[in-house]
């Protein structure tokens, strides 16, 4: 007997219900049990996993890895320099010959449509692992995360400071409230989201009972925060907009003061990486150049009792082994 996950990508989150996602999470939730009790999960024993990255990552591809292998999967890393794609195979050769080995494809890269041209055309289950427009396996990450810290999704308020264009906040308007998560997105003007998304946050809303809200008041917008959320101002990519979004998001960046008028308990999320302070290349060139010691978040807000961050980071390893589990591991799921 099959089940309604088996053999699926997981290119974005909206190819999946609601209750689809809700479903992973709880998963995600399981599977980090028995992985803390040292019960064994090798529903994918004997399956090689492709993991295909055009851009840098520490967690994605760790916790691909390590998924894989407490799956009982091999995975194998292919990095942008390895291989012919692109520059002399296209996405759907690729796609054929990559579907012809391996059971799975993780996929990091840049537009969109190649992760989704992937998929198409692999004949196994194809994971987006991050495109400049969605990063889904993060969301479930995230949204376990809040689950785990307060019991249940419907009605919290999660406000995303930054930049609203980019993937993350994208992500997190559509899925949360594909969750029943109230998401505030607080941006510059320039930044806001684009219409097309705004206008899909909505229409899950009017189903789900969540509000989605834009807005570029953030000193407002934090006020009932269960949740406050930021992302690097620059994502990777497009390094050459650095000065200006600087300038932009400056006004943007978590930190005491935008938190202390926070009436409630909050927690602080961050898909990571972080910069809160002068301990890597890129900020110590930014301190030198524009004397700026932080910038989305300050090092004290980092360091809070309220940073979440790092539970995050472990999630999503026990997210990404649920994703891979479900669509690929045969699974007795009689009905989500
Ligand atoms: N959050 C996230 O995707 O991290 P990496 O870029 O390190 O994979
Ligand atoms: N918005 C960031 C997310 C990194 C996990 C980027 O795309 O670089």
């Amino acid at each position: 007997m099959s089940n309604v996950f088996q053999g699926r990508s997981f290119a974005k989150e909206i190819d999946y219900t609601p209750q689809e996602l809700a479903y992973i999470i709880d998963f995600s939730l399981h599977l980090k049990q028995l992985k803390k009790k040292g019960i064994p999960h090798e529903y994918l024993k004997g399956q090689n996993i492709c993991l295909l990255f055009e851009k840098t990552s520490t967690r994605t591809r760790a916790a691909f890895t390590v998924a894989a292998n407490d799956l009982g999967a091999a995975p194998e890393y292919l990095g942008t320099n390895d291989i012919q794609l692109g520059n002399k195979e296209s996405v759907q050769d690729t796609a054929r010959v990559l579907g012809s080995m391996f059971d799975g494809i993780e996929y990091r890269g840049y537009d969109q449509d190649v992760v989704e041209e992937l998929a198409k055309h692999a004949k196994v289950p194809v994971w987006n692992g991050l495109s400049n427009q969605w990063h889904p396996t993060q969301m479930i990450a995230d949204f376990m995360t809040l689950k785990e810290e307060f019991g249940e999704l419907q009605g919290l308020n999660l406000i995303y400071c930054g930049d609203g264009r980019n993937n993350v906040a994208r992500s997190l308007l559509i899925t949360g409230t594909m969750l029943g998560v109230n998401v505030t997105i607080a941006s510059p003007q320039r930044l806001l989201p684009e219409q097309s998304a705004i206008d899909l946050a909505k229409q899950y809303g009017e189903e789900t009972g969540a509000e989605p809200m834009i807005t570029s008041d953030i000193q407002q917008a934090v006020v009932n925060a269960d949740a406050l959320y930021t992302d690097v101002w620059v994502s990777m990519g497009e390094e050459d907009k650095f000065q200006d979004r600087l300038r932009l998001l400056e006004p943007y960046q978590i930190n005491r003061q935008l938190t202390d008028r926070i009436e409630g308990d909050w927690i602080l999320m961050h898909c990571l990486p972080a910069f809160h302070d002068t301990a890597t290349d890129f900020s110590q060139y930014v301190s030198k150049h524009f004397d700026i010691q932080e910038m989305e978040v300050t090092d004290e807000i980092f360091r809070s009792d309220q940073a979440r961050q790092f539970q995050q980071a472990e999630n999503r390893m026990h997210s990404i082994k649920a994703i891979m589990a479900l669509t690929n591991g045969n699974l007795f799921i009689p009905r989500v």
